[in-house]
């Protein structure tokens, strides 16, 4: 999982592959480097850590060129370095690549019985060696990445540049994302499209199974045999603003404060405004396709899979189908008993992960129906999916999801309401509830967004922490998860979510006075039983943070801090509750100065197992 980038045209190669390479470094930040041909030769600079090294080594010893190729690096194989950084070279080639060379540690022997010489410990670098054998055969750089890819065994979306033929880049993908932008005199090549967003609009996303020949003035795009595929290009309306972190100290706390914005943008469209019913056309061709939906798998990863777990209660709810839950890393491992009256649904906001997108193969070779809710337009599960609800959350840059969480949640009780309705099993006085709630949301998580300053005071006192737990019960324990998480991912301290009712069979054993408790508890059915879970926190010296639309006297005396949120349809509460999570976990992780956008050993999107 890596942002690889390349520049062929007229102008300075290098300030565009550098600008282009931030709007990757969510993808991975281990190592960056660049690569240009100089005076008929490779130049390249590389540097370990994040882009302001790179930045630093070319103001010292700058490249100047008008083709180039750049990289942002996760380390999968080889350990983050500077041998290890790409571009990597062999003779006249370099190559960028992302993804995993399955069958690398054969390919290397081979070479290096031929008399190839390694330098680094990476899988990429046999691609290099492998272009440039195949050019002293003879051919060019596209016959001799052809002949390389086809020896290749894995994931990849490379970029290849060849001293030979300066003014020429080729770039092939395979399970991992490549988008080719258009421009007049010039032509780009990227990971994602926010990359490209300063300098154009058209854009062609690569298949898998597909290559781009590109010089200033041409792009073909062909297969890896070299047959010629006619690709339209689509046309990018984003906003590159929207990926500026728009005055806030940190993309997290801008993209947790835009999520009444990205929840109106999820349901935008998809509520009549008279009738009040959900429209989700998505799903026609896929619900006209399946006789009767006996089950629902969710699988998906992380955040994503807390979702899942929150949808879970929503479609049994609503629709009253038996759903389960899995992690995209377990699915497909455990021969899954899946079939044709089997909905899948997974969910992932980049669409690209990896686990997930092997699950959705499993299910669809098994003759399950996939359903994908995913935010990246045009993204690798999005294509491989029969249907996706595309939650429209926007370009989210912090690594620790926020707003693609609330937008899944979203996207969940539009799928619920519509498989209710569809299935006649869903009661119309809690439809018109949810429906009800779910056009007053923004408003609401505009409310329980006024809860800062409380937040503050309270993160204060949990930074010191080295342990907290998350307690609460049925389709609020997920958020319980979801809280932990956010607290481990960005401030590093150790945190679990558990069901509050669940605390006294192992748990409790951990609560002292220092051991912060924050608990979930709306006014509802179960309220008072985690109350009384909650004095057995309070006798063993725990610090209770209360999240609650409704504080009673007895919750006031036990609890060293209560944040209120508004109250809302039971059902829809989640969504409320997770938010005083989100900010508490980034108020503690900026109190204990963590790099909050970027945690430590983290990338955004997942694409390796
Ligand atoms: O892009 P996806 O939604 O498929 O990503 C899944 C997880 O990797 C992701 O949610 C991860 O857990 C986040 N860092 C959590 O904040």
């Amino acid at each position: 999982m890596c942002g690889i980038v390349g520049y062929v045209g007229e102008r300075e190669a290098g300030k565009i592959l550098v600008s282009g390479l931030r709007k990757l470094e969510y993808r991975g930040y281990d190592s960056a480097g660049i690569a240009m041909i100089v005076d008929g030769a490779i130049d390249v600079r590389r540097a370990v850590g994040k882009l302001d090294n790179l930045q630093a080594v070319l103001d010292a010893d700058p490249l100047l060129g008008t083709t180039g190729i750049g990289h942002t690096r996760w380390a999968t194989h080889g350990r983050p370095s500077e041998q290890n950084a790409h571009p990597h070279r062999a003779g006249d080639v370099v190559v960028i690549h992302n993804g995993i060379i399955e069958n690398y540690v054969a390919l290397r022997e081979a070479l290096v019985a031929a008399g190839a010489e390694i330098a680094s410990e990476t899988d990429t670098e046999v691609i290099s060696h492998l272009i440039d054998a195949e050019l002293r055969k003879g051919g060019d750089i596209l016959t001799a990445t052809q002949a390389a890819i086809a020896r290749l065994d894995g994931s990849f979306a490379i970029c290849v540049m060849s001293a030979k033929e300066p003014g020429r880049l080729i770039t092939a993908k395979n399970s991992t994302p490549v988008v080719v932008g258009l421009g007049e005199g010039e032509n780009f090549v990227a990971s994602d499209v926010p990359a490209l967003l300063d300098y154009t609009r058209d854009v062609v996303f690569l298949e898998d199974g597909e290559m781009a020949d590109l010089t200033a003035g041409s792009v073909e795009v062909m297969d890896f045999h070299g047959n010629r595929r006619d690709r339209k290009p689509r046309r990018i309306t984003w906003d590159p603003v929207t990926a500026q972190k728009g005055g806030y100290k940190h993309f997290l706390l801008k993209e947790i404060h835009e999520q009444p914005q990205s929840i109106i943008d999820t349901t935008r469209g998809r509520i009549a405004p008279e009738t009040g019913e959900v429209l989700l056309p998505e799903l026609e061709p896929l619900l006209a396709g399946i006789k009767q939906i006996e089950r629902v798998v969710i699988v998906a990863c992380g955040t994503a899979w807390h979702a899942g777990l929150v949808g879970k209660f929503i479609i049994e709810r609503f629709a009253r189908i038996p759903t389960e839950v899995d992690y995209g890393s377990e699915f497909r491992y455990r021969d899954p008993l899946i079939g044709p009256e089997t909905l899948m649904i997974v969910v992932s906001q980049s669409g690209e992960t990896a686990d997930t997108l092997a699950a959705v193969e499993e299910a669809r070779g098994k003759g399950a129906k996939v359903l994908a809710i995913c935010n990246v337009v045009e993204s690798s599960i999005a294509r491989k999916a029969d249907a996706v609800v595309y939650t429209h959350a926007g370009p989210e840059i912090s690594v620790a999801s926020t707003k693609a969480f609330t937008t899944q949640l979203t996207a969940f009780y539009l799928i619920g309401l519509e498989l209710g309705a569809k299935s006649g099993r869903l009661d119309p006085a809690l439809e018109a509830e949810c429906i009800d709630a779910l056009v007053q949301l923004p408003n609401l998580i505009g409310e329980a967004l006024k809860s800062e300053e409380q937040i503050i005071r309270t993160a204060r006192m949990m930074a010191p922490a080295q342990d907290v737990l998350y307690l609460a019960r049925g389709i609020n324990y997920p958020i319980a998860l979801e809280g932990a998480l956010k607290l481990k991912e960005i401030s590093y301290i150790h945190a679990e979510g558990y069901p509050a009712g669940e605390m006294k069979h192992g748990p409790i054993a951990l609560i002292d006075e220092n051991v912060p408790v924050v608990v979930l508890l709306p006014n509802d059915e179960v309220y008072g039983k985690t109350l009384s879970n909650l004095k057995e926190v309070e006798s063993r010296g725990g610090k209770i943070v209360a999240i609650t639309d409704y504080a009673d006297a007895e919750l006031t005396k036990i609890s060293e801090s209560i944040i209120t949120v508004p109250r809302t349809s039971t059902s829809l509460m989640p969504v409320l509750l997770t938010i005083p999570l989100q900010l508490l976990a980034y108020y503690v992780a900026v109190e204990r100065g963590t790099d909050v956008d970027q945690p430590r050993n983290l990338a955004k999107s997942v694409t390796v197992e």
